[in-house]
Order: C-alpha cells, then sequence, then structure tokens
C-alpha cells in the first residue's frame, strides 16, 4: 500500500468525497505519537463548494492553485508551535508530520488519494478562515479521486504518470555501527 501511494497533481472535479474515508483518516491521524502525547496540531477541512475551500484555493501557489482546486476537499494541517498555556512545544511540527503521515496511509488504505502542499500563504489562509493565531497553517493537503490524465496537459502528463523514485535505503543510513 506503501509503494501504491502517490500524490496526484490533478483531482477529478465531480467525484464526491469519500466521507467514511475521510473520518477513518482524521481517527487514524489522531492515534499519532506525539511528544508527551502533547497531539500538537489541528485540522481545518473544507469540501469542495464552500466558501473555505474557495478560501483555501485563493491562498495557493498558482501551480497547486490550478492543479488542486478541483479536489473534493482541502485540508489544513495547523500547527501549535506554543500550547494554550504558553508553553513551547519545540516537536510541534515534527508531531504534525507524523499525523500527517497517519492520516495519508490511512486515507490511501481507502483509495482516497491525498497530495500534500507547503506552497500557500499561510497568513492569508489564517486571516481568511479566522484560525487562533495559537496555531499555524503549515500544509494544504488536496484529498480525493484522481483525475482522468487525459485531462492534463501534455509534459505535465508525463510528470502525473512518471515511476515514483526515492534514493535507496541504504543510503539514508549515515552511520551503520
Ligand atoms: C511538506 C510537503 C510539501 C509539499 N508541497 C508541495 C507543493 O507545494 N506542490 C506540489 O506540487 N507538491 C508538493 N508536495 C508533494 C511532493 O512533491 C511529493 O510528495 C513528492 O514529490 C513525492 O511524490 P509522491 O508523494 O507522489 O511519492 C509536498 C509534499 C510535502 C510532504
Amino acid at each position: 500500500m506503501l509503494a501504491e501511494r502517490w500524490s496526484p497533481r490533478h483531482f477529478d472535479a465531480t467525484a464526491p468525497l469519500d466521507e467514511a474515508a475521510l473520518q477513518n483518516a482524521l481517527e487514524a491521524a489522531r492515534w499519532a505519537s506525539s511528544a508527551y502525547n502533547s497531539q500538537p496540531w489541528r485540522v481545518v477541512v473544507a469540501r469542495r463548494g464552500t466558501a473555505q475551500h474557495a478560501a483555501i484555493v485563493s491562498t495557493l501557489s498558482g501551480f497547486n492553485q490550478t492543479r488542486a482546486g478541483s479536489a473534493a476537499a482541502l485540508i489544513v494541517f495547523l500547527t501549535e508551535p506554543s500550547n494554550a498555556d504558553s508553553k513551547v512545544q519545540p516537536t510541534a511540527s515534527y508531531d504534525t508530520g507524523q499525523a500527517v503521515a497517519y492520516f495519508t496511509i490511512q486515507a490511501q488504505s481507502h483509495g482516497l488519494f491525498s497530495h500534500q502542499m507547503s506552497g500557500f500563504d499561510p497568513d492569508a489562509a489564517a486571516a481568511a478562515l479566522e484560525i487562533d493565531s495559537r496555531f499555524t497553517p503549515t500544509t494544504v493537503m488536496a484529498a480525493g479521486t484522481p483525475g482522468d490524465p487525459a485531462e492534463i496537459p501534455e509534459g505535465l502528463r508525463e510528470r502525473e504518470t512518471a515511476p515514483r523514485a526515492r534514493r535507496a535505503a541504504a543510503d539514508s543510513v549515515l552511520v551503520n555501527a
């Protein structure tokens, strides 16, 4: 399943959101580990057709906006760098990433594809969504059904369908004593 996951750049603009898959993915994220079990993250879920979805689209950078705006849902993952008692949570971004990873894998297991994006304006997103300043928008995830590759302009289509590549596992191991 991990090998089959990939991040579509193009989503089906008409396919409905699999609500059960979304709820299961949120449930999976909830069970991610975090430092001191602080769970220093939150989400904004915006379904296509809502004002919030349109607002998030408007904060995406050009390329992301044209490609991801059709996704059935846009989900903003927010980090909480300091908690409600102003206690700094130094691993907040790391913990948020773990929750997102759990989300993506659970979603994928239901056929709900996702594509994370850091190419967006976090201040504009926080303002548009009226988010408490304690939370920092970190990534926007497009989630839904991949679009028909035939609808993707030539050139971009190759990138969309190219095999995924990674460095070898051994090359990530700096010390292997
Ligand atoms: C934190 C983060 C930020 C990303 N930002 C963008 C983005 O702004 N635009 C984009 O097209 N892809 C973005 N991506 C997607 C990555 O480019 C993609 O995950 C990577 O190329 C590996 O491809 P795969 O997910 O299909 O395996 C982002 C991924 C992550 C995890």
